[in-house]
């Protein structure tokens, strides 16, 4: 049940502007726009998630070689158990053939929305550059036909997004992101999330699942999905106790369908996978950081990497090496994961969890990679450290962003964006001799560095920006 409590403030806040605005109609829009908005659409007592026999929070995401398959996982009420996913090869006509079909493992996920049954399967054995067509089965129904493509060779370009924290008032705020993002990368084949995709936490995260699918739109069943968790995947059990430990959150190991191949005692939170010239890696810094698994996922990081025949690699963690945000050092990552990727040279880290913007390379002094780069695609939005100002560049408050990069060969292009879709930040990566990599920063079309101009936020609080 959603606490009525918690939003009275908002609404008395919201109402006394409104008396005090008076006859004035225009300060009276202006006042209401001032107030701060709950965490989700939903109103108290809604039930608009729950789930129903008509399959939804459909999502495919890839499996550890992309050019052989991929995995669904998808929710319908508890009527269905064990549904099939149907895929062939996609074909012009409406006539495709007689499709495939596959069981799903099916797992029950009770919420304050009711009861829901989770179901995952994994489309394997599939050929290499090919559009497939798929879809899930519901009670006494089938979802739409998805069109989703297989990886192809390493030769073939490949475009991917990249989506910083959402987090927070999905569908009011994240939805236009997302859908700017698909509008200038409509040839993605993957997105990639930072991690807390979602607040969580009060007892209404089911509600921030379900806006967070909202807000997607057609983007799950459209391209591959690979999210890293973040903090606020987990909750705290034992809080304010000696006790007090995190602990996955009950959504994370259901809505998606994950590889499942990442280190020893963090398999169903780090992955990876390989996508035509691309290796991606993602690791679990909530683990790292707060249940001692640093260390394993740096020795396995290392070791996914050292066998990487791809020209590139990408990691992928929601906590960042480089923290931009005043009074945060993730020291048990500086310490064990720091020396692999700089060993190994990714050539991106894609972090967020700070909610501002920052890009700064490594450690070794003129060379390119890696590249560190923190974003945040929601509303929530924090202040830079002056540290992160002077080592970081470029920098940005205030802002909700998202990230192309367009892989072609030998050159990796980066794009950061607003969510109007201006250009922020932008380089390439050419590949050079052996290992080395060039950097070519990209200034021409960028706008200003942007900087909060707010004192406080609309509750209040100086050290961030935005609620
Ligand atoms: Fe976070």
């Amino acid at each position: 049940m959603r606490p009525v409590v918690n939003r009275l403030p908002v609404l008395c806040a919201a109402l006394g502007l409104v008396l005090l605005a008076g006859a004035s109609g225009a300060a009276t829009a202006a006042d209401a726009a001032s107030a701060a908005e709950p965490n989700t659409q939903v109103p108290a007592g809604a039930n608009w998630y729950a789930p129903r026999g008509m399959p939804d929070r459909i999502v495919a995401s890839p499996l550890q070689d992309a050019a052989s398959g991929f995995a669904v996982a998808w929710r319908t009420d508890a009527s269905v158990q064990a549904p099939m996913l149907e895929v062939v090869v996609a074909g012009d006509s409406p006539d495709m053939g007689v499709p495939r079909e596959l069981q799903a493992q099916t797992t029950p996920l009770r919420t304050e929305n009711g009861l829901a049954h989770q179901h995952r399967v994994e489309v394997d054995g599939l050929q290499a550059d090919t559009l497939y067509a798929w879809r899930v089965q519901g009670d006494r129904t089938w979802s739409a036909w998805h069109h989703t493509r297989t990886g192809g060779t390493a030769e073939q370009p490949l475009t991917l997004l990249y989506f910083g924290d959402t987090q927070n008032k999905n569908l009011s705020l994240g939805t236009r992101v997302l859908r700017e993002g698909m509008r200038h990368a409509p040839d993605a084949r993957l997105a990639l999330f930072a991690g807390d995709l979602v607040s969580g936490g009060d007892g209404e995260d089911d509600n921030e699942w379900g806006e967070w699918f909202a807000a997607n739109g057609a983007l799950p069943t459209s391209m591959l999905v690979a999210p890293a968790p973040g903090n606020h995947e987990y909750f705290e059990e034992f809080e304010d106790t000696p006790q007090e430990r995190r602990v996955l959150g009950t959504h994370w190991p259901h809505v998606f369908a994950l590889p499942g191949n990442g280190a020893p005692g963090v398999a169903g939170t780090s992955y990876w996978f390989d996508i035509q010239d691309v290796r991606v890696v993602v690791l679990d810094g909530t683990s790292a950081l707060d249940l001692g698994t640093a260390r394993a996922q740096a020795k396995w990081l290392d070791e996914v990497l050292a066998g990487n025949p791809r020209r590139w690699s990408i990691a992928l963690i929601h906590q960042p090496l480089f923290s931009p945000r005043q009074d945060r050092d993730n020291v048990e990552l500086r310490r064990h994961v720091l020396p692999v990727l700089e060993k190994r040279r990714v050539d991106l880290v894609l972090q967020g969890h700070d909610h501002v913007y920052g890009r700064r390379g490594g450690l070794a002094p003129g060379r390119a990679t890696p590249q560190y780069l923190v974003s945040v695609a929601g509303a929530k939005q924090y202040r830079l450290s002056p540290q992160a100002r002077q080592d970081m560049a470029p920098v940005g408050e205030d802002t909700q962003l998202f990230q192309v990069v367009r892989i072609d060969g030998g050159q990796l292009r980066y794009e950061s964006r607003t969510a109007t879709g201006r250009l922020y930040d932008a380089f390439l990566l050419r590949q050079g001799h052996g290992g080395d990599r060039q950097l070519e920063e990209v200034t021409e079309g960028r706008i200003e560095p942007r900087d909060c101009a707010r004192a406080a936020t609309l509750k209040g609080r100086t050290d961030r920006c935005w609620e």
